[in-house]
Order: structure tokens, then sequence, then C-alpha cells
């Protein structure tokens, strides 16, 4: 059998010179096979070389593609493109909330005795007066938290990687939505766990498909957001939360519900209210105060409190003590759901922009939420359209980085709108649809 590699390299080479260009489509495998005769094994060896080099991209249904030259994020995470407008990263920040925070810590700051008690090491637990606090701010009308149920840590990742470690073992199954969250992608391979997509439809999570695929090959656990999920901006309805939560109960199944968005729709009541001895609540105040000053918050049901506590530690994802003082005193006073007030008219009033920019558009996106989802206009694909929206100074996110199965990633792209100010992400939008419209080819000959 030929060697796969010389002809993968010579591939590699046209593709670095531009001679095949970046979007283009590359020939189907067996053609490909007959236009350098060699068997088709070969030829399928060639591609699966180029993808893994990060030259080609294969989407199950269209085809294999030239990947963009341009920095293109599949991660979700890290930092924006030097210099672009950051429509891939929600950092939300009110005006004036540095001064209203700093305001609320000064006695923090000017008494040495209050600060001392921030200078400790702190266990997942914190301290009675911060579970307590916790527990007032998350809880709401219909579902009251246990204060002893309450645990710490430094963010809303971490929130979310301990509760996931201490339910799934290394090798074991944790049910996601097909699209979802890109860090838990790394947490699970960092973890060992094997992810497995699960249907969404209009509701969100089908809870059909999370019973079939249950009964099939069991699940350990399950990791969703029913409300204002990342990246569909979808919220389950009451009717899905139940459903959801009967599936849960009959198979005795643990669901993490990420509510790190969920301040944003204030009335909608958690999964955990209708499963709460199945459901593990991940939570924190990056997106409601700042990533620079935060805290994640995790509830889980009484019997795996310890478990949790337990991951929290050996995961080194303790809050510091500092943060932990700090935010507690925000969340107390009411200076959070005053940031929180003005974050959620923010958003509301960038979605008004985000609506009028892209209409006509395919645009689903939720009014309170601060991430829009495009699907594309043929023949866009999401690869050179992210590209595009670089060369014109804009950062955005392919689908790929929310895909459990990156061939599976629909033509779409994610719009963050919380971190440019007002005048910048409505230009930005304004580029963002004209070159929706414009098309790639258009584009690439510009
Ligand atoms: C769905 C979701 N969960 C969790 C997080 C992370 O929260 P934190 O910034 O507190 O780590 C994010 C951040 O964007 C998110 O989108």
């Amino acid at each position: 059998m030929k060697d796969h590699r010389p002809i993968a390299d010579a591939l590699a080479e046209d593709i670095a010179a531009g001679r095949v260009r970046a979007g283009e489509r590359l020939p189907p495998q067996r053609e490909f096979a007959d236009q350098q005769g060699i068997a088709v094994s070969t030829a399928s060896r060639v591609y699966a070389e180029l993808v893994r080099r990060g030259l080609v991209i294969g989407e199950v249904g269209r085809g294999t593609f030239v990947r963009s030259t341009a920095p293109v994020s599949d991660a979700g995470i890290g930092e924006p493109g030097d210099g672009l407008v950051d429509l891939e990263f929600n950092v939300p920040m009110a005006p004036g909330q540095a001064r209203l925070m700093a305001r609320a810590l000064t006695p923090l700051l000017r008494s040495p005795a209050a600060l001392e008690g921030g200078l400790h090491p702190v266990p997942p637990a914190g301290h009675t007066a911060a579970r307590r606090t916790a527990s007032r701010f998350l809880s709401r009308r219909g579902w009251r938290l246990d204060p002893d149920t309450i645990l710490f840590t430094g963010n809303g990742k971490q929130a979310v990687g301990a509760a996931i470690a201490a339910l799934v073992a290394p090798g074991e199954r944790l049910g996601v939505e097909r699209l979802s969250y890109p860090v838990v992608k790394r947490l699970a391979a960092r973890l060992g766990i094997h992810l497995v997509p699960l249907a969404m439809d209009q509701h969100g999570l089908d809870p059909d498909a999370l019973a079939r695929v249950h009964r099939r090959t069991p699940l350990r656990a399950v990791y969703c957001q029913p409300t204002l999920h990342n990246p569909l901006g979808l919220t389950m309805t009451r009717t899905r939360r139940e459903e959801v939560a009967a599936v849960l109960r009959r198979y005795d199944l643990v669901a993490v519900e990420d509510r790190v968005y969920g301040f944003l729709a204030a009335d909608t009541a958690p999964l955990a209210q209708s499963a709460p001895d199945h459901t593990i609540v991940a939570d924190s105040l990056s997106k409601r105060l700042a990533p620079g000053l935060s805290l994640g918050m995790v509830a889980a049901p009484a019997r795996l409190v310890v478990a949790v506590s337990a991951a929290i530690r050996s995961g080194a994802w303790s809050s510091t003590g500092f943060a932990l003082e700090a935010c507690t005193r925000l969340m107390a006073d009411g200076t959070v759901a005053t940031i929180v007030a003005a974050k959620q008219r923010d958003a509301a009033e960038r979605q008004r922009v985000l609506r009028q920019k892209l209409a006509g558009l395919l645009v689903e996106a939720d009014p309170r939420a601060y991430h829009a989802w495009l699907t594309l206009p043929a023949p866009w694909r999401a690869d050179t359209f992210v590209a595009a929206a670089a060369s014109r100074g804009i950062a955005i996110t392919p689908a790929v980085a929310f895909a459990v199965v990156p061939g599976h990633a629909p033509n779409a792209v994610r719009i963050a709108l919380a971190s440019p100010a007002i005048s910048t992400l409505s230009s930005a939008l304004q580029r963002l649809s004209d070159l929706a419209r414009l098309g790639p080819g258009e584009w690439n000959t510009e």
C-alpha cells in the first residue's frame, strides 16, 4: 500500500502556497484516489492527516474544506485576536460598576480586622455567613437553597469542573447538549471523560433523546444549560423542565445545571426546582460582576455535598479568601443586584441593535441574552466567514467550537454582544451583516 505521507505533504504545500485556497472543497475521497492513482483507504489517510495538522476540516454531509489561515479559535476560550472588535467573548461591564464596587469594598480594605478574614485559605464550604448570603442570593420564589449544601470555587468554570468531577470518573460517559459551552469539552478531555452528544429541539435538551441514549449505554451524569443556553440562547419551558426532571428521577441520573447566564432571565425557574435531588447547580459572579473579582458557587443535593467538596479540593478549585469576603459583601449589600439590573437592561439594548443590524438574516437570540446565533446564508461556511470577519477587524466564534462532535457543526457562528461599547458593537454588526450578504466569492476576490 502506498505511503500516504508524501501525498499529504504535497497537498499541505499546495495549501501553504495558496494553490488550493482557504474555503475550497477538496474532491471526495474516491475522486481524489482516482486522480492520484491510490487506494481509497490511502486517500482517506491523507485526508485524516490533513485534519490532524489542522489544515482541513471535514463537515458531515458537506465535504472536506481547506481551513482558513486566519487565526480561528475553535476553543472558545482564550484571548480575542489582537486589535479585533471582540464579539467572541462575553465580558459585560456596566458603566460605573467599578465605582460602585469600590465604595462597597472600602470598609473591607480600610479595616485590618475585616481584611484579616480574607487572608486565610478557604475550605470549599467557606463559612456560615458566606453560605447564608449565597443561599439568600441564589434562592428564588419556590426554590430555597439550604445554606449547608452550598460550596464555593474561584469561578463558574471551576464550579462546573468540580460538579462534573464529583459525578463522573475517568472513562465514564457524560451526556451533553450537542452544542455546548466549549470549556466543558476541555474539562472532559482533562478529566478523561467521554462526552455523549444529546439531541436538542426548540425548547433545548430533548428528554426522549436523553432517555434513549441512557437506555442504550448508561450515562453517568448530564451537563446542561436550561436557561439562556450558550450558544443557542434557548430557555426550557416549564413543561420541558418537568419532562427532563422526570427522566432524571426515573433513571436516577444527576444533571449539572449551569446557571452562569441565568441571571439575565431572573424569572425563569431552575431545573433544580423540578428535580432538587437530581441536580447540582453551578453558578458564578463573573458575568454579573467581573471575571477579575468573581466567586463560583455550587449547590448540590445533600447526599452529594461531600463528593463535590472533595472534587473542589483535589482539583485545586477553591476560591481565594479575599474573593469570598469581597463577593459575600457585594451580594449581601445589594451591589451585585444593582449591577445585575444594569446588565439586564444593557443586554436587552444590545439585542435591539442586533435585530436592527442583522434584520433579514437567520438569527436566533433571546431578547434577554448576551449572545446570538447566526445561521449563515449559503454558500458561506462558518470557517471562511470567521476568517472574513477577522479580516474586517471582528472576532466571532464558529459553530465547531460548541459542537460536541466537531464534524456535525451547523453552518453557523455565535456572536457575543457584551464586550465592546454599544457604538462599536453597532458598526461591527453592520459590517458582519454586509459581509453575510456579500458572499464568500466576492469577499475572496476583494
Ligand atoms: C455557559 C457558561 N458557563 C460557565 C462559564 C464560565 O463562568 P466563569 O467565567 O465564572 O468561569 C461561562 C463563561 O462564559 C459560560 O458561558
